[in-house]
Formats: C-alpha cells, structure tokens, sequence
C-alpha cells in the first residue's frame, strides 16, 4: 500500500536540513556506485578523471565527479546511457531532436512510482488536493509535460482531463464544461487558450480555474501578472528537465510564489560557471546542474542543463532550496554587438508596454556584417495608431536604456503572429 501523498508531502516538508544531508550523501553515494558499475560511460568517465564512487565521503566530494553533457546522451543513443536491463525499463520519453541526434531517457517501475509522486507533491505545493479536476494541455507523448502531470495528478487522487495540447477550440469548450480547478500548461499556450476564450466571447474569469502549473519554457514575473489578471487564477511555475525526469523536478508554491523548491530529496542541484565549470560561490547566478539521487533506468551525474538561476535559501519547504525563476538558457542568449540579451528580457519590457499584446518574436538577421535584431509584437485589437508609434519608441528606448543595444521595433497587425501550441519559439534566425 502506498503512504497517502499528503501524509508524504507531510513527512518530506518536516524533515530537518541536518536529515536532508544525511538522506541526500546516502543517496548520492548509492547513485554514484549505480551509475559507475552499470553504465561504460560512466565508468569511462569516472576513471579519465581518476575518482571512484567511495571517493565521495561527504556532499562536498561531488565536486571532483565529471560533468555530463548532453552530447554525452546524444553519443549513447539510444538506449546506451541505461544503467538497467532494456526489459526492466517501463517507458522511454525522447527529445525531439529538431537540433540534431535526438535523445532517449528511460524509467523503472520505481521510477514512475518517484515521478508520479514528485508531480504530486508539485501540485500539491501548487494548491491543489485530493478531488480536484485537473486539466492537462500539456503534449502527451515523447514529451515528458503530458504524461509526467498526468501520473502526477493521478497520483493526488485528482480526476485528470488529458486534453494534450491542440484543438484550441475545444479545450476551451472542455473548460466550461468539466469546470476544472486547476489547468497544466505551457504559460506561452494559456496564452493561446486566453486569446480563444475571448474570441468566442467568454469571460475566462468566470471561469472554474483557480489555479494554473506552468513551466516547460521560460516566463517572467511580467507574464505571471498578465496571465493571473487575464484569467483570474494563481499562476505557479513547475520546472523539470527529460534528462533528470521530466516535470516536478522543482515547483513554486502558492503561498509564497517566490521561486521553486528544489526537490532536494531525489535531485542535487549545483551552480557552476557556464564557461569554466567553476562553482560559483553560494547565492550566485551560473549554470543549473543536477545529480539525481533516486533514479534507477538512467542516473544522471553532475548533467549540465543549461539553464541559469540561482539557489536560496527554502522559505515555505524550510530544509529544500529554492531555484529563482530560469528566465535564461545558455543556449538562447543571442549576442548582439558584444551584447548579451536573452528573450526574457524583451519579454518584461513588450509586457509592460500598453497597446501592446503579450505576443512577440525576435527576428535575427545580417546586414553585411553587422547582426540585427528587430522585435516583432503584436497591437492589441483596438490600439490606436497613436499606441502603436508610441510603443515602437518605448520598446525600442527600453532596450536601448535597459540592456544596452539597439534593436528595430515592429508593431504587427492583432492575430499575425504565430501562436504557440506547447513551447513558443521566440527567436527566428534569418542569418545564413
Ligand atoms: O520541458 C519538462 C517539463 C514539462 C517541465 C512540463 C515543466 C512542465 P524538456 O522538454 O526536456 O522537459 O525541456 C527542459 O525546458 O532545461 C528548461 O530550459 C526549460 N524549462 C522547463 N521548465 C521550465 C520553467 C520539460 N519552469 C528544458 N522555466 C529545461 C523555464 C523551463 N524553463
């Protein structure tokens, strides 16, 4: 019989930062063993560097462990990075590999069992219990965002509407009609489902959604107040990763809204200096890594996500770092004329901007040898022209004066941008 997820929220939420060490060195040391004895690159890579598994004494000593990139996984594909008999596995999920070799990641029986109950402790983190209805527009599929929630809300004794993404029309209709309390989704496609509820002429505030559990792709606190007043609901934000699990690697709770609790208990995370490797010292900004603690099919050593935050100090989970809010990746940072510039920022300065819909695109392309950037967002239906001048001065001087480079401004006709259906894709590369 399974402990009650409350009952286990419960217990994990009470443990002590002292039991959390001792849980975390005792799983650490397991997982390296796991990992070294079961898997060549590992093995491979633990001798190149000259450590064994009993090498680590304390937290500390993973430090001296290798990294694990994501051309790692891409050269074991696909089935090379397991760390378990093929048979013993229960499901794969895959990236899409649009970018090149796609990647596996595979789990045990016990695996799911983990994940499910990390997505259950998220949404539970998130406001939801026992009894509510849940509605997933997360793809189901290779990608870990539909099935991951889906066990997760199963797992909380929610009912579950595996609605998936797509359809617009008729998960808006799904809405009104199931009355759920909670929606899982990508914030970029609440958007879309936003605009929808409009144009068939429904007050999305009226609706039954109390809260809703976005992640999957970076969103600013600009885009949590957008959202949160358009629809009248609380926006949390869920992180997670394929290669680490999926989603419920760490959640933001509802009472605090103040970045997202690291599952500490089945994932190690660290900060190091994207370009060196270097940790960076405690409370700074640099590069996510993770070592899973838990996980049987593929352990995952020191894995570079390539994502940026920082860790502080757990709040409404005591013992359990907090991550702040990824608003950047190593891998869409554009570099302008020297200057660095994530989507994200543009993002907070198009939010803020009135007549201006939360809709952009940054379109990238060459002028003999100068890169330019030129931000594309959309008018909000009924912007007068007088608007639209306006705010291709105010992004264009926000950016100049905020990030220090400067950029074209296009102010589109409402409805011409494309729509997101999961992850958006902010940036279009024109240049050869
Ligand atoms: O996106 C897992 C997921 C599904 C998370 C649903 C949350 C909700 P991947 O497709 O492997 O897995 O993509 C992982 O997405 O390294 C981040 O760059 C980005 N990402 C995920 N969650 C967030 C978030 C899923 N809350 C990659 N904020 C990660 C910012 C996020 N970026």
């Amino acid at each position: 019989m399974h402990m009650q997820v409350t009952e286990a929220v419960d217990a994990a939420r009470g443990l002590s930062g002292e039991e959390l060490r001792a849980l975390q060195l005792e799983r650490l040391r397991a997982t390296l063993h796991h990992a070294y004895e079961n898997v060549d690159h590992y093995r491979r890579a633990f001798d190149a560097a000259g450590v064994r598994p009993e090498d680590c004494r304390g937290l500390e000593d993973l430090a001296r462990f290798p990294f694990t990139v994501k051309d790692d996984l891409r050269e074991q594909y696909p089935f090379g990075m397991f760390a378990v008999p093929r048979e013993r596995l229960r499901r794969v999920h895959a990236s899409s590999g649009t970018t090149g070799q796609p990647t596996v990641v595979g789990y045990t029986e016990r695996d799911i069992e983990v994940w499910s109950d990390l997505v259950a402790r998220s949404i539970h983190a998130a406001g939801g219990r026992p009894g509510h209805l849940v509605h997933v527009a997360y793809g189901y599929g290779l990608f870990t965002g539909g099935l991951g929630a889906h066990y997760g809300a199963e797992r909380l004794g929610c009912t579950v509407v595996p609605a998936s993404g797509g359809m617009t029309a008729r998960q808006v209709r799904l809405i009104q009609d199931f009355r759920p309390e909670i929606i899982m989704v990508t914030p970029s496609y609440m958007l879309t489902l936003l605009d929808e509820f409009e144009r068939q002429g429904v007050d999305p505030r009226a609706s039954s959604l109390r809260t809703g559990i976005f992640g999957a792709e970076p969103w600013t606190e600009e885009m949590r107040r957008e959202i949160e007043e358009r629809a009248g609901i609380d926006a949390v934000d869920i992180y997670g990763l394929s290669e680490v699990m999926g989603p419920g690697v760490s959640q933001e709770c509802v009472e605090t809204k103040d970045g997202l609790h690291v599952w500490e208990d089945h994932f190690l995370p660290e900060i190091v200096d994207p370009v060196t490797g270097e940790p960076v010292p405690e409370g700074g900004t640099g590069e996510l890594v993770f070592t899973s603690l838990t996980k049987e099919a593929m352990p995952v050593i020191r894995y570079r996500t390539r994502d940026l935050t920082r860790l502080l100090p757990g709040t409404a989970w005591p013992a359990f770092r907090r991550m702040e809010k990824v608003t950047g990746r190593c891998d869409d940072m554009i570099i302008l004329r020297g200057v660095n510039l994530f989507p994200a920022q543009i993002e907070e300065i198009v939010l803020r901007t009135p007549g201006v819909a939360p809709h952009f695109q940054l379109r990238l392309t060459r002028e003999g040898r100068m890169d330019r950037l030129t931000v594309r967002a959309e008018a909000r239906p009924g912007a007068t022209p007088e608007q639209r001048t306006e705010a291709v001065e105010t992004i264009g001087r926000e950016v100049k004066d905020g990030i220090g480079v400067s950029v074209a401004v296009e102010i589109t006709e409402p409805e011409t941008l494309e729509r997101s259906v999961g992850k958006i894709r902010r940036i279009v590369d024109e240049r050869e």
